[in-house]
C-alpha cells in the first residue's frame, strides 16, 4: 500500500556539490549544492539551483561561470560548513581549509583539494521560484590522477563522492556496485 507524502523534494540521491564563483572584488567564494545534476549531454552541460539569497547566486549571474567541484567523503566537514555560512560573512575558502585555483577556462575558482572539478560557462538562467536553475556548458572537466581507473576516467572507488538524503537531513557514501549499466541492450543487441 503506497502512502502519498504531499509535495515535496524527496527524491533521492542528491548530490553533494560545492559550487566555486569570484566575487565582484575578485574573492573566490563556494557553496554546497544539492539541487544539482547532469543534464545534457552534447553539449555536455550541469543544472544547478541557487537561492537569489545566496551570495553565490549574484557572483555567478555576474561573472557567467561557475565551478562544479565533488568532494571525497573525506572532506564531508568542509563541505557542510560552505553550506551554512555565506561568502557575505568572510573568506569561506580560510575558514574551510580548502585551496582556490583560478580555472583555465572561465572565470570562476576551483577546489584543489576536492577531486573532480567541472568548469562551467553559463548558458540559461530560469527562475522556477525560491530556486533559480542555472545551466552551465561544461568546458573542461579536471581530476586528480589518483582517481582516474585504467579507463582514464574517475572512479567512484577513487572520488568517493557522497550524497544529501532531504529526509534524513544527513549524508551518504556511495554503496557496492550492484552491476553494469546498459546490460539489458547488450543482452538484446547479442542476441
Ligand atoms: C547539504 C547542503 C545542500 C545545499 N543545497 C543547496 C542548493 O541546492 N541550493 C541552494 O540555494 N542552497 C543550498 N544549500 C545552502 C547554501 O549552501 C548556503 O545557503 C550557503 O551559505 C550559501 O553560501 P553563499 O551565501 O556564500 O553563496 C545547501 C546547504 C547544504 C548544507
Amino acid at each position: 500500500m503506497k502512502k502519498s507524502l504531499g509535495r515535496k523534494t524527496l527524491a533521492m540521491p542528491s548530490p553533494v556539490w560545492v559550487v566555486g564563483t569570484y566575487d565582484d572584488a575578485g574573492m573566490p567564494n563556494v557553496m554546497t549544492v544539492a539541487w544539482g545534476g547532469i543534464c545534457c549531454s552534447k553539449p555536455p552541460a550541469v543544472s544547478i539551483a541557487l537561492r537569489e539569497a545566496t551570495y553565490t547566486y549574484a557572483c555567478l549571474a555576474r561573472r557567467r561561470a561557475f565551478t562544479v567541484n565533488v568532494p571525497s567523503a573525506a572532506h564531508a566537514d568542509a563541505a557542510d560548513l560552505v553550506g551554512v555560512i555565506s561568502g557575505r560573512d568572510g573568506d569561506k575558502f580560510a575558514a574551510a581549509g580548502l585551496t582556490a585555483v583560478a580555472s583555465d577556462l572561465v572565470d570562476a575558482p576551483y577546489v584543489k583539494e576536492f577531486p573532480l572539478n567541472l568548469e562551467c560557462r553559463l548558458t540559461e538562467s530560469v527562475k522556477l521560484g525560491l530556486h533559480t536553475l542555472f545551466v552551465g556548458e561544461i568546458v573542461d572537466v579536471k581530476a586528480d590522477e589518483e582517481v582516474l581507473g585504467h579507463d582514464g576516467y574517475p572512479t567512484v572507488d577513487g572520488v568517493r563522492p557522497f550524497t544529501f538524503v532531504v529526509a534524513e537531513q544527513s549524508y551518504y557514501a556511495l554503496g557496492e556496485r550492484i552491476g553494469p549499466a546498459f546490460a539489458a541492450k547488450r543482452k538484446d543487441t547479442a542476441a
